[in-house]
């Protein structure tokens, strides 16, 4: 197949686009910088229409948005918050501008979006079918959502609902390491919060899954089918790395180092995956113990208090 990942050079994409390649697909990675990193680049500006880039969409067979900015890499002032929402939503309009335009539309559209989209729950379970919630995050993958959702009359649409996807090297997993070297890792805030996590591999596993499945449309949570507490989180990470995890950090503290941001901490989803689950997807990593134990089987060593990741 031909496949088309829009934000593929990042912590989901590299992987991602790794395996598809491995598969034995033909990937192009949409990227906004003007000098490709890899042979496999097109240079696009994803304003909220389809460019002299969108050529690459026409006669795809997939194409997979994973665009827009780091959610937790700042701040959430009143401008990044409005750089967050835009930077996911010119790249989707532009890629279902694109979609709108071939003469032959790619068979399915995977749309990332996260589990912020329920917004905060206690300890229910929190499935596909739950609403949305109205917080910043969940108003994004609201809007986020919608736009891609407008591709659904030329093309199947499959949104990726994403928790913390688990990997050493990067994402909500590389922050949670830093404390965990100081010895002073442990729970957030109550520590009673949900953290839906999955094992990056899984979610790879996932969005090929999505690629290939027919019937596979609408939204789809990516996450393992165990969720745990942020202090069982807490608990296991100490225990794979062999550190301490005792010191909570209160959420007033996590308040003022974060801002409004803090909230994504301190606040969770019990979110399970019913809907992968129910059309036969099957995880590796349903348990966040194995989980870890894989990811620092051989990628991770802890050496005069300092992490080294080794891939
Ligand atoms: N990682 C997670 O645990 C997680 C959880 C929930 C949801 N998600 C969502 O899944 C998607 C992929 O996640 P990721 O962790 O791979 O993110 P990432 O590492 O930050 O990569 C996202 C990519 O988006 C592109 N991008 C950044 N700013 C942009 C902008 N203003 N306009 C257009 N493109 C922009 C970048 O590609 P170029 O610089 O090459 O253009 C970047 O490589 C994101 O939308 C994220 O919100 C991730």
């Amino acid at each position: 197949m031909k496949i088309v990942v829009a934000g593929g050079s990042g912590f989901l994409g590299e992987p991602l686009r790794v395996a598809l390649r491995a598969d034995g697909h033909t990937v192009a990675n949409l990227t906004r910088n003007t000098t490709p990193r890899a042979p496999d680049d097109i240079t696009w500006t994803p304003d909220g229409t389809a460019g002299a880039w969108a050529e690459v969409v026409d006669g795809a067979d997939a194409v997979v948005n994973l665009a827009g900015e780091g959610i937790a890499d700042q701040r959430w002032s009143a401008s990044r918050k409005q750089s967050l929402l835009v930077s996911r939503l010119l790249p989707t309009r532009s890629l279902v501008a694109a979609c709108a335009r071939a003469t032959r539309p790619p068979r399915v559209l995977v749309s990332a979006s996260g589990v912020g989209f329920y917004g905060p729950h206690g300890d229910e379970i929190v499935t596909e079918a739950t609403p949305a919630g109205d917080d910043f995050l969940a108003n994004v993958c609201v809007e986020w959502e919608q736009a891609a959702e407008q591709a659904s009359t030329v093309t199947r649409v499959a949104l990726v609902r994403t928790g913390l996807a688990l990997h050493p090297g990067g994402g909500a997993l590389a922050q949670l390491l830093v404390p965990f070297r100081f010895g002073v890792g442990g729970p957030q805030g109550s520590g009673n919060q949900f953290m839906p996590w999955i094992h990056r591999d899984d979610w790879v596993d996932l969005v090929r899954w999505l690629i290939s499945e027919s019937a596979a449309r609408g939204a789809f949570n990516a996450t393992a089918p165990e969720p745990v507490t942020n202090r069982e989180f807490a608990r296991a990470l100490g225990h794979a790395l062999g550190r301490p995890a005792l010191l909570p950090v209160p959420a007033f503290g996590l308040r003022m180092l974060l801002g409004e941001m803090s909230e994504m901490l301190v606040t969770g989803q019990r979110a399970v995956p019913a809907r992968a689950l129910e059309m036969g997807f099957r995880f590796k990593f349903t348990r966040l113990d194995e989980a870890l134990a894989d990811l620092f089987s051989s990628k991770i060593k802890i050496k005069n208090s300092k992490i080294q990741t080794l891939s």
